[in-house]
């Protein structure tokens, strides 16, 4: 088979790395890669949002199945172009038409969702420029903090959390203002659940599904969660306080009724789902939906996986998934993000890249890297994610933070507390 991933990051390294593994694959491009999936793969210069380009692309080169990798072509219905194109009808997609897609690209949407299928979720209500008066006073009758999330993709940005009942009625003022543009003419704001998160992933093809290892990711810039957000300074998998009692409910009360309502709702939909949640008190809720893999965690759910993974695609593909199964090994995986010097604020580009080629005990997946002649250089704010498997936490991560040792560029930062929450479990 001829293969086409969407996207750049270590995402798309980690699930490349993977299919150019696959007793299925012939050929295998990245559009547009990073100097990384040149390794496992032929990069094309080709922008995600480029249909017209990407269409050109997978007639020349009898590509039969493409993997988008990140949102926004989801969201722009990459899915749907491909399904109502004569000529690209017969190629296969892994990611959720534009309706499924909505799950992630309208907080609303998603709300909606999760209602009508009794999901467990925050409460909430949403609001407009029309209705900011009437937003004010119910943020008024809710406890603190608040929870404020434009509707939108705001690329990871578009959710603030307030302790001030008057800064949180500003802050409604201003994203109804267009703060974040048109992803925030509507505000969703919701009630805040405490406790700690844990993301679960399946490949779906709209009725049946496969569970994928779970993760935890760190979110924020500083160790002990400190500073602002990022995409993501690590990961870890399998997350310890996921008990076999807890992931049971997470399948009977969130996934399963996740599936059977994409399914009820007539929703086309082969790809990911990525379940964001919360464990309160030993009961999930679901904080996000996202309908594609997480980065970085797919930089450790992919290394565990014992399984094909074109095989699985195909078998998505096919309305197969209930003759498949995703086994995982029993090994801990962690991945450490290594970023630019000033990420998640201004940072320089440019830098070169010396010892990603070494022979350790680590995978070396690239995110923000390019190649400048045969040389590797920065090229955004995360560059790199180190994964390790090891017997346990500890392990891993030594495999790991001794890889980053004989990594070497200007400006390079990375969290030395990654996994170290998780001990206690
Ligand atoms: P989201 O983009 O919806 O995943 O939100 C970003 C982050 O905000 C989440 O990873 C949580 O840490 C936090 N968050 C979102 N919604 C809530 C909520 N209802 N209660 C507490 N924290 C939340
Ligand atoms: N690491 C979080 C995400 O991919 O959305």
């Amino acid at each position: 088979m001829n293969v086409l991933i969407i996207g750049s990051g270590g995402r798309e390294h980690a699930i490349a790395w993977k299919v150019s593994q696959s007793k299925l694959i012939d050929n295998l491009f990245i559009a547009p890669g990073n100097a990384g999936t040149a390794n496992v793969g032929t990069n094309v210069a080709i922008d995600v949002k480029d249909f017209e380009a990407i269409k050109t692309f997978v007639l020349q080169n009898n590509v039969n199945m493409v993997v988008v990798g990140p949102e926004e072509p989801l969201v722009r219905g990459i899915s749907d172009f491909f399904a109502n194109d004569a000529q690209l009808a017969d190629i296969k997609v892994i990611g959720p038409s534009g309706e499924g897609a909505q799950l992630e690209g309208s907080k609303e949407y998603a709300k909606q969702f999760m209602q009508r299928h009794n999901i467990p979720t925050a409460a909430y209500q949403s609001f407009t420029k029309e209705t900011v008066e009437a937003g004010k006073q119910f943020l008024a009758t809710l406890k603190a903090p608040y929870v404020l999330k434009a509707d939108g993709l705001a690329a990871g940005k578009g959710v603030l959390i307030i302790n001030d009942l008057k800064e949180a009625q500003d802050s409604l003022e201003e994203m109804l203002n267009g703060q974040f543009g048109a992803a925030s003419a509507k505000v969703v704001i919701e009630e805040f659940l405490s406790g700690i998160e844990v993301s679960f992933f399946v490949l779906t093809d709209g009725k049946d599904y496969v569970l994928l290892p779970e993760a935890k990711d760190y979110k924020r810039i500083g160790e002990q969660d400190s500073g602002p957000n990022t995409g993501g300074m690590g990961a870890v998998s399998p997350v310890p306080f996921c008990t076999p009692e807890f992931k049971q409910k997470v399948i009977s009360r969130i996934i399963e009724p996740t599936i059977k309502g994409i399914n009820a709702d007539g929703i086309k939909y082969t790809g990911f789902v990525f379940f964001g949640l919360i464990n309160c008190g030993g009961d999930p809720y679901v904080i996000e939906y996202n309908v594609r893999m997480g980065d970085p965690e797919t930089e450790v759910v992919i290394p565990r996986l014992d399984a094909d993974l074109l095989e699985l695609f195909v078998a998505a593909s096919n309305g197969e998934l209930s003759k498949v199964t995703a086994k995982a090994v029993n090994q801990t995986a962690i991945t450490v993000v290594m970023v630019s010097g000033g990420y998640p604020g201004d940072y320089q580009k440019g830098f070169a890249i010396t010892g990603t080629d070494q022979k350790g005990e680590s995978i070396v997946f690239h995110a923000g890297t390019k190649l400048n002649g045969s040389d590797v250089v920065t090229a955004g704010g995360r560059v790199l994610a180190i994964t390790s498997l090891g017997n346990g936490i500890q392990n891993a991560l030594d495999k790991s933070y001794a890889t980053i040792e004989g990594i070497k560029y200007e400006g390079a930062y990375f969290r030395r507390d990654i996994g170290q929450d998780l001990k206690k479990y």
